[in-house]
């Protein structure tokens, strides 16, 4: 008889998959070629499958790919080798899209074919380290759908993103992600405001944000109900890349790092930069 060993993240992967579809277990191990008692004990081990996939989230934003930091993917992967993370969450700006954007294209830059070509590339390479990720619309990321809209074509005329950015079924999209993690309520969107805290105040749940490249920051705040944060994850850009051009007359510079949740606690891990602005190979 033949044996097939799983991975702890694909037993969990199984478990949400038959529960958010639903139907005959039976039918089910069928399809999938499960043993139904090895199964059971998954289903009992991984009990409520949602609670465990969010026991330590790490949050990335603001790639910018192909604009991304040189040693990002390499970041990540030392991340993921350290952290046995259970969720990968990317609040969005994965991908430029400088060439489609709204904004004149700076002519020094890959044209908008040229740069697909090396987002595609980069994608593929960042697929192998999260096979598995889930991705927030945001301003950059969501540009093919945004110029459709603006140009009056809908959506089912368009490709979606993993078609785009020719990756798995894996990398799935959202227009926000609201999760619970250990006490807390959570919800991840691209942009709330600069104020995070104020924004988790409103929503009555702590909120993860990106888009503003130069904060990294948690706060709380705490009502007699809850106690709730905020936190802005920083990004993974390359900040000598002219596609920041915008940039480089502000004094506040880019903050290259993500973010952490262990059990509804928030942390922030720099990627730390020598004087060349390149990693230092520090794992934080
Ligand atoms: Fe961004």
């Amino acid at each position: 008889m033949k044996y097939t060993i799983y991975t702890r993240e694909e037993k969990i992967s199984l478990v949400r998959e038959y529960m958010s579809r639903g139907g005959m277990k039976s039918r089910f191990c069928r399809e999938k070629g499960l043993n139904a008692k090895s199964f059971d004990n998954w289903i009992k081990k991984f009990g409520n499958p949602d609670a465990d996939i969010n026991n330590l989230i790490l949050v990335i934003s603001d790639m910018h790919i192909p604009y991304h930091h040189r040693d990002a993917f390499e970041f990540l992967d030392g991340l993921k080798d350290k952290y046995d993370f259970t969720r990968i969450i990317n609040i969005g700006d994965e991908v430029d899209n400088h060439g489609i954007s709204f904004h004149d294209s700076d002519p020094d830059l890959l044209s908008a074919g040229d740069e697909l070509k090396a987002s595609q590339d980069a994608c593929k390479e960042l697929q192998k380290i999260f096979p598995e990720m889930d991705l927030v619309h945001s301003n950059h990321g969501s540009l093919s759908y945004r110029r459709g809209k603006a140009g009056g074509i809908p959506r089912h005329f368009l490709r979606d993103y993993n078609d785009v950015l020719m990756v798995g079924e894996g990398w799935k999209w959202h227009d926000e992600i609201i999760l619970e993690s250990g006490a807390t309520s959570i919800i991840f969107r691209h942009q709330f405001s600069a104020n995070v805290l104020k924004a988790a105040e409103q929503m009555g749940m702590s909120c993860v944000q990106g888009h503003f490249h130069s904060r990294f920051e948690i706060a709380y705040t705490s009502s007699p109900l809850a106690l709730n944060w905020g936190m802005t994850v920083g990004c993974l850009i390359d900040a000598d890349a002219l596609a920041f051009e915008y940039n480089k007359l502000q004094t506040k510079r880019p903050i290259v790092g993500v973010g952490m949740i262990e059990n509804g606690i928030p942390r922030l891990l720099p990627m730390l930069l020598d004087a060349n602005g390149r990693w230092t190979r520090v794992l934080p």
